[in-house]
Formats: structure tokens, C-alpha cells, sequence
């Protein structure tokens, strides 16, 4: 077991890759925190982990309220111990062209993406300082590598979250704390299910011809499963990785290279 002793909080994991993260930190023997502003699903999540043996607890917690994120912080550490590792998942995404996206679409995604990412980091990084100890990861995307057509609210911040990323590395690595962002392609969660139909509007094609579309530019020729992050995640957190921080690691199968 690569986490064993750790405690974990992933935010945005009732759905999705935060889903798949908690699940996988569980098996690899860290206890869970589950933060989502949708409480329900997250404790369908924590009912998994704990029927197969797991140790995971969740909190009700909006990423773009800064007391609602400390508050849920400091009662899941009096539960599950201190925080070691925090991995930043909660998000949003809209495909609309730039002159369809209002001040209301730009700050929501703004918001969550990556002033969320900025209050969770705040909260992780004031936890883990007294015990010169910690592993932070900000899930950003392809897209925060490479701008896209009718995305831009959504790439100015995910670029902006390895912006915040490489930051704190340098910040807080003589502290021990290392931060690290995950650049994934396509992920089959309910994030992306949503956006096939604005996909297929942007570039003019029927929604059924989205994926083999996208398969054709992905050199490995298929989608990253949500299980493909949370191993990535795992090895981000665990002592493998003692010497990687600042990075922002593409999972596009061969689509992003740099
Ligand atoms: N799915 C993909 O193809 C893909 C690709 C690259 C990056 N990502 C990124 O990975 C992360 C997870 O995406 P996903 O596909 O699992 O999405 P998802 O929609 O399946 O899950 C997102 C979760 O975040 C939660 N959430 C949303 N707003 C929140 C808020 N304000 N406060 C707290 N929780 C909130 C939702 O309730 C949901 O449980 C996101 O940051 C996304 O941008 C996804």
C-alpha cells in the first residue's frame, strides 16, 4: 500500500476523477476526505470505500467560499487526523464561443477552477507548514496547456492553475510541502458526457461524431479512464515522487507533448 498512514482530502469527489482518486487513495490504504458541494453524491462515494474496507468521511463544502473550505478542513482533520496530502478536483467546464461568454460564464468558471483551487491551497498549505510535510495536486487539463476554440473562460483557468502550481512549488518546497497539476485529455465522467452535444455544435459536426473525431488526434487512440488519473495522483502523493514538484504531467495519450 503506497499511502498507508496518509489522510487525504480530494475536493469534487462525488463524481468523476475525484470519485476514481478517492477510491484509489482508499485501496492504497489513506484514509479519505470527501469534500463536493454536492453532498449526496459523495456519500455514495464514502459507502463504496467503506463497504470494501476503506477509511473515508465526507464534507458538504463549496470551493468558492473560503470559510465554507476552512471550516470543512479543520472538522475533517478533528475526525481523520492531519491532512498530508489535498487534491484539488472540483471543477467546471463550458464549450461556447468567446462571444456567447458572459461576465456570469467567465466568473463561474473563474470561480470554481481556479479561485477554488486558490482557497483549497490556502487551506492545505496552512495545515501541512507546522509539519514541514505535504503533497498537493491541482487538476488542470490539456486545456491549460494548449488554448481551444469556444473555450477560453475554461483555459485562462486552467492555465492559471499551473500558474498557482508552479508558484507554491517554489514557495513551500524547502517547507516539504510539493505541488504538482495533472493534465488530462478526455475523461469519460459526467463533465465530459455534458459537453459532447457543444462539442459537435463547435465544430459542426452530429454529436455521434465527437469521439471518433477526438480518437483520431489522440496518438494512443482512446480516451484516459478515470482510473488512469487517480494511479497518477497516487504516484503525485506517494514517496515515489519525493522529487517532483512543479510539474504539470500530460495524460493526453501522446495528443500534448509539452
Ligand atoms: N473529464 C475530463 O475530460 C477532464 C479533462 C481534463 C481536466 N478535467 C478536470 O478534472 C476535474 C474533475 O473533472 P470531472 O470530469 O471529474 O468532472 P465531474 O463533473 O464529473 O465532477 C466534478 C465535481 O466537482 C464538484 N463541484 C463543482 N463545483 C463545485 C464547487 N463550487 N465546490 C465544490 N465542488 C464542486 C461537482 O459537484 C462534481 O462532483 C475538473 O477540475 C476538470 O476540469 C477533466
Amino acid at each position: 500500500m503506497k499511502l498507508k498512514g496518509e489522510v487525504a482530502a480530494v475536493t469534487g469527489a462525488g463524481s468523476g476523477i475525484g470519485a476514481a482518486i478517492a477510491r484509489e487513495f482508499a485501496l492504497e490504504g489513506a484514509a479519505v476526505v470527501l469534500l463536493d458541494a454536492k453532498l449526496d453524491a459523495a456519500q455514495g462515494v464514502v459507502a463504496e470505500i467503506t463497504k470494501a474496507g476503506g477509511r473515508a468521511q465526507c464534507w458538504a463544502m463549496n470551493v468558492t467560499r473560503q470559510a465554507e473550505v476552512e471550516a470543512a478542513a479543520t472538522a475533517a482533520e478533528a475526525a481523520m487526523g492531519p491532512l498530508s496530502i489535498w487534491v484539488n478536483c472540483a471543477g467546471v467546464s463550458r464549450i461556447l464561443p468567446f462571444l456567447e461568454c458572459t461576465e456570469a460564464t467567465w466568473d463561474l468558471m473563474l470561480d470554481v477552477n481556479l479561485k477554488g483551487a486558490f482557497f483549497c491551497c490556502q487551506a492545505a498549505v496552512r495545515r501541512m507548514l507546522p509539519r514541514k510535510r505535504g503533497a498537493i495536486i491541482n487538476l488542470s487539463s490539456q486545456s491549460g496547456k494548449v488554448g481551444a476554440s469556444a473555450y477560453a473562460a475554461y483555459c485562462a483557468s486552467k492555465f492559471g492553475v499551473i500558474g498557482l502550481t508552479q508558484s507554491l512549488a517554489q514557495e513551500f518546497a524547502a517547507q516539504g510541502i510539493r505541488v504538482n497539476a495533472i493534465c488530462p485529455g478526455i475523461v469519460p465522467t459526467p463533465m465530459w458526457e455534458q459537453q459532447t452535444v457543444d462539442y459537435a455544435r463547435k465544430r459542426g459536426m452530429k454529436p455521434e461524431e465527437v469521439r471518433p473525431y477526438l480518437l483520431s488526434k489522440i496518438p494512443l487512440g482512446r480516451v484516459c479512464e478515470p482510473r488512469e488519473v487517480a494511479r497518477m495522483a497516487v504516484f503525485l502523493a506517494g514517496d515515489g515522487a519525493a522529487y517532483v514538484t512543479g510539474q504539470a504531467i500530460n495524460l493526453t495519450g501522446g495528443a500534448v507533448m509539452d
